[in-house]
């Protein structure tokens, strides 16, 4: 079973797509009365049209969770326009440390995908909160931020998204990074087809799709939804994918002691192995301040 706890607008959309792949049965929670229930209710009706028959329930109860082997962490505060994710750090970080010990009771033996911004220094909060071994709690920005960087690329190279092999790692934030250094076309290398200055001009644009979406509908979903459905297949079909994601860096990139954006293997047993790439100077650069704006955020919170 799959639990997601949080069915606001992401984790209402992320059932949608879990529950669409036919995987397993899903369960979902949120403290809003009925909410979770409705959104199960919704989902189930759109399943039988596509003939899928995965149970999909909702509850404000956290038990609901029980016995899960996957949960996805959608709970908690979303930004408005004009804010930055870290500018959530102190009122989710409460909720995320309530909300993941409740889920490990019901689910002690879970993969816990993390969603809720900011994404990494949650990430390590449910680390910290539930205890769990680190290859059991993985956060998703990367899988997202590499679609909102094919998406750019492709528009500027007027090719298909499908040729563009890339990937985004660092902080989920105002330093990501779009490895433009590691990114081919159809295995032509970017710096073969744009200038240096197109590619600055790529990375910043990457960096401010969500804050544009946000301000124009409100809230990013969508995207969202389809990004933490593949991590969720990838865990729950133990498929070995590698992908952008963060996780817990004990020396690798040498760091210690957060949560951030780095390629992994993803399976049952979460995170599976970490990948170390050789990043361009500029890109280890931005890699080390995304480090040193996560360490001073979690250096921030009493977990
Ligand atoms: P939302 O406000 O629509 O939904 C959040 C839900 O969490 C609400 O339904 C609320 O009742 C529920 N909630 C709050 N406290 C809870 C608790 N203690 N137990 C159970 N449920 C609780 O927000 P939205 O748009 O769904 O975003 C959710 C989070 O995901 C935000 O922090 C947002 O920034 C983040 N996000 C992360 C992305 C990523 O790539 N990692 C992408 C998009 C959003």
């Amino acid at each position: 079973m799959i639990g997601i706890a949080g069915a606001g607008k992401v984790g209402a959309q992320v059932g949608l797509e879990v529950a669409s792949m036919g995987i397993d049965d899903i369960a979902m929670v949120d403290i809003v009365p009925g909410l979770a229930e409705g959104e199960a209710l919704d989902i189930s009706h759109r399943l039988s049209d596509a003939g899928v028959d995965v149970a999909v329930t909702g509850s404000t109860d956290f038990s609901v969770l029980r016995g899960a082997s996957l949960v996805i962490v959608a709970a908690g505060l979303a930004r408005k326009p004009g804010m930055t994710r870290m500018d959530l750090l102190s009122k989710n970080s409460g909720i995320i440390s309530s909300v993941t010990k409740e889920a490990a009771k019901h689910a002690p033996d879970c993969v816990m995908l993390m969603v809720t911004n900011p994404m990494d220094a949650m990430t390590y909060v449910a680390l910290k909160a539930t205890g769990f071994p680190k290859a059991r709690v993985v956060g998703q920005g990367g899988v997202l931020d590499n679609s909102r960087f094919k998406y750019v690329l492709a528009k500027k190279l007027n090719v298909s998204r499908s040729s563009i092999t890339s990937l985004v790692m660092g902080e989920h934030g105002e330093n990501m990074i779009p490895v433009a250094s590691h990114t081919y076309v159809g295995g032509v290398p970017l710096a073969d087809l744009l200038t240096e200055e197109e590619i600055q001009q790529a990375i910043e644009d990457t960096r401010k799709v969500a804050a544009e979406v946000i301000s124009k509908k409100g809230a990013t979903i969508f995207a969202p939804g389809r990004s933490v459905a593949r991590m969720a297949n990838a865990i729950a079909s133990d498929t070995k994918e590698v992908m952008g994601a963060s996780a817990y860096l004990e020396g690798e990139y040498g760091l210690k002691g957060i949560c951030i954006g780095v390629p992994v293997k993803l399976g049952a047993q979460g995170i599976e192995k970490i990948y170390e790439l050789k990043l361009s100077d500029r890109e280890r650069d931005w890699f080390n301040k995304g480090a040193d704006t996560l360490r001073e955020a979690v250096a921030s919170l009493t977990v």
